[in-house]
């Protein structure tokens, strides 16, 4: 294989109860990344559209993971890469994510496919470090692996790929503002009372068992986040407007994607969805602050070649 055109997700980590440790993979918007073979070895990008990111291969996430693979790998070749961001960076949808995880993913086809999901989500893990200075699992995963993913140790680094129920609908909402992730980090509580983690813990069972068992209440009574929402959502204007708005039109839940600004909603089925859309754009069309909104499905596969 010389050449390769992939689709990258946009993924909404955390999910509310798992900070750090859930995440899944949305249809609707993503990245597009090509990477073509080069006699010259090494790493270059040519082109990065959609959104203003570096051509520094050591900064760029894409090229710093495409760039450790060859090198890992001892390539004999080198590799080509274009970026079409179709979504924001600082949106709180996995923008790096979705480069770094692209990048591991498009490299590991022009080698040969020798890598495992397992071993391209520590690779992508690199680009996240290198993008926002931690390497965290739960976007690069739910790209590589898609569906819904569980982060169930980070060392030795273990992922679950957990069942989507059939119905399940995300809208989201992405306020035009930037957030992040380091900002969003820092706010976060270092130390959290047992009772809180007690909740924590038993919501993250519980989510998991709903996916299981397509139990579409247990999923809506677990969505609830006590550690990271509180410390994050006065970071996000009129994030309670937009929950409630969600809520109010039969969401089974909704919170921060990730690290924010984007808010989520989860529904069973499309009718919901629809209105859960038309609720929140409603609530927020006044407050003065551009935004755009998507309504998708939980994506089964992840990252897809295109060509
Ligand atoms: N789990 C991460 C966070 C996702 O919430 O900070 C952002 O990369």
């Amino acid at each position: 294989m010389k050449y390769i055109k992939i689709f990258a997700p946009a993924t909404v980590a955390n999910v509310s109860c798992g900070f750090d440790s859930l995440g899944f993979a949305v249809d609707a918007i993503g990245d597009e990344m090509t990477f073509t073979k080069t006699a010259e070895k090494g790493v270059q990008i040519t082109n990065i559209t959609g959104a203003d990111l570096t051509y520094n291969v050591d900064e760029n996430a894409a090229s710093a993971v495409v760039k450790k693979m060859l090198h890992t790998a001892n390539a004999d070749f080198g590799i080509e890469l274009t970026i079409h961001k179709g979504f924001s960076p600082g949106s709180g949808l996995g923008s790096s994510a979705a480069s770094a995880a692209g990048a591991a993913f498009g490299t590991n086809q022009l080698l040969g496919d020798m890598y495992s999901n397992l071993e391209l989500t520590k690779f992508a893990m690199f680009g996240e470090k290198v993008a926002c200075g931690s390497a965290i699992a739960d976007n690069v995963a739910a790209a590589i692996f898609g569906g819904f993913i569980l982060v169930r140790s980070y060392e030795p680094l273990e992922i679950i790929k957990l069942p989507v129920p059939n119905e399940l609908r995300v809208v989201a909402i992405h306020p035009q503002i930037t957030i992040k992730t380091k900002d969003a980090r820092d706010v976060l509580p270092t130390k959290i009372p047992l009772k809180d983690a007690v909740t924590q813990w038993a919501n993250v069972g519980g989510l998991i068992s709903g996916l299981y068992t397509d139990n579409y209440n247990l999923i809506s009574n677990s969505l609830v986040d006590i550690v990271a929402e509180p410390a994050r959502k006065s970071l996000i204007p009129f994030f309670d407007n937009i929950k409630n708005s969600a809520l109010k039109a039969g969401a089974l839940g909704a919170g921060i994607s990730g690290s924010g600004p984007t808010v989520f909603a989860l529904c069973k089925g499309d009718t919901v969805a629809k209105a859960v859309y038309k609720s929140i754009e409603e609530s927020y069309k006044n407050t003065g602050i551009d935004f755009e909104m998507f309504v998708s499905k939980v994506s089964p596969e992840g990252i897809k070649i295109i060509k």
